[in-house]
């Protein structure tokens, strides 16, 4: 299949063989298949067939739709850890916290380093591979790092990431240092490490894998394909998901594009992106019709998303613009107290995938969203990629935040009485 690169903003188009990830014009690329060839190639195919048939022959959750994603991969090229396949969950206890009934939630936790980056990782670093690049780079608030950081060292690629020195969480810190990239610690937060990024893409210095990369929007479309599988290709009526540096808002928004346009589903679910209120520019933008652009100087308990100036605006405008959807924001009281009630349904999530949770309650609470439609909230990293987070917020030591759902753990003498008049206190607990 021909793919072109094909700029947001000018609609000039580039060669795919190129090492480019901005037009002339300073615009982001967009990844589209020729559209005579897919013509050719795709007009009289069953995609319901074709994808049961990759289904019986790939086990990523990824490259199953690879029909869907814009690379030509042969299997020996891919560099895979079997990632997606990722769970969907109903609770009775996050339906009754958030005050709706058809709330399911698709756990992207589960992928091999705990979050979603791993489902665009997996496209953008086995392209690098095909341009034969030795180096790969990113600006990280941790995720993306921890993923890169595996998949080059699957590849055999080396790889430095740029994270803000004080502000990540030692989980994912962890995660890169032992997947063994070059870690460097910025004295500035993350838009200050994307920004080095970006220049240095520019100036042809280095190979982004931050999701200006169209390669990582392509690999992050199959969340909603995946998710829309498992449905049996019945479309919710939102896909709410937090929003930092927008890489999956712009995803979703396009793979959303398309299974409309291939009429795989009957109608478009609309997007929901919630931001923290410490770092909400594109809730500030949606709030005037996108005419104005904001940005801030991030803070927020969900390091995640602690980002003033998001990247993929653009992309993520197009997106809200052609599903008419919404962004909302939430504070971090609501988004940790949301994360006790995902965490004790014996779920768990970490602290920024919360706030797809607490913007629920919210949007429900405000009726934007109805008593009877159905959402599905996409939980974006592992509740073991935030520690520091739980052990504070249960033993109610995170400033600002009231531990309204803690669950304190106490301490006992290694005697029988004392074990003994614990389970008969825990016995009248309802
Ligand atoms: N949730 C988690 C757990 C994240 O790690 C991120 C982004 C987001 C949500 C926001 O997603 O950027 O697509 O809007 N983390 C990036 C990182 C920035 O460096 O790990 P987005």
């Amino acid at each position: 299949m021909k793919y072109n690169l094909t700029c947001l903003e000018c609609k000039d188009t580039y060669s795919i063989d190129e090492i480019r990830f901005f037009c002339d014009c300073g615009g982001l690329l967009d990844i589209e298949p020729d559209e005579a060839e897919w013509n050719e190639i795709y007009k009289e195919k069953n995609f319901f067939q074709l994808i049961d048939y990759r289904s019986s022959r790939l086990n990523s959750g990824v490259w199953r739709y690879v029909d869907f994603i814009g690379i030509n991969a042969k299997k020996r090229d891919i560099v895979t850890r079997n990632e997606g396949n990722t769970g969907i969950y109903k609770s009775g206890k996050i339906s009754e916290f958030t005050g709706l009934d058809d709330v399911e939630v698709k756990h992207e936790g589960e992928n091999p380093t705990g979050s979603f980056k791993d489902r665009g990782m997996t496209v953008a670093v086995t392209r690098a591979k095909q341009q034969n690049v030795s180096i790969i780079a990113c600006a990280s608030t941790g995720n993306t790092s921890a993923s890169m950081a595996s998949y080059a060292s699957t590849a055999g690629l080396k790889s430095i990431v740029l994270v803000p020195e004080g502000t990540i969480s030692r989980n994912k810190l962890s995660q890169a240092i032992a997947y063994g990239s070059r870690t460097v610690e910025i004295d500035g937060d993350f838009d200050k490490g994307m920004k080095l990024i970006i220049d240095g893409a520019k100036e042809g210095k280095l190979y982004p894998m931050n999701s200006v990369n169209p390669f990582r929007i392509e690999g992050q479309k199959t969340i909603i394909w995946e998710m829309l599988h498992q449905r049996r290709w019945q479309a919710p009526d939102w896909i709410i998901f937090p929003a930092g540096n927008l890489g999956n808002c712009s995803s979703f928004g396009k793979a959303v594009e398309e299974l409309y346009n291939y009429a795989m589903i009957g109608k478009k679910p609309r997007l929901a992106g919630v931001q923290a209120k410490g770092a909400n520019p594109f809730f500030l933008g949606f709030e005037k019709s996108f005419k104005e652009k904001f940005t801030v100087d991030a803070e927020t308990i969900a390091t995640a998303i602690r980002i003033g100036d998001p990247v993929n605006l653009p992309r993520a405008i197009r997106a809200i613009e052609n599903t008419d959807g919404i962004v909302t924001q939430v504070t971090d009281n609501e988004i940790m107290n949301a994360k006790a009630i995902v965490d004790g349904a014996g779920i768990g999530a970490e602290p920024a995938s919360c706030a797809a949770i607490a913007g629920l309650k919210k949007l429900v609470n405000d009726r934007v969203i109805g008593k009877n439609e159905s959402v599905v909230a996409i939980l974006t990293g592992h509740i073991l990629k935030d520690t520091d987070s739980v052990i504070s917020y249960h033993n109610k030591e995170l400033p600002g935040i009231d531990s309204a759902n803690a669950n304190i753990p106490v301490k006992i003498k290694p005697e029988m009485k004392e074990l003994d008049s614990l389970i008969k206190d825990l016995n009248k607990v309802e």
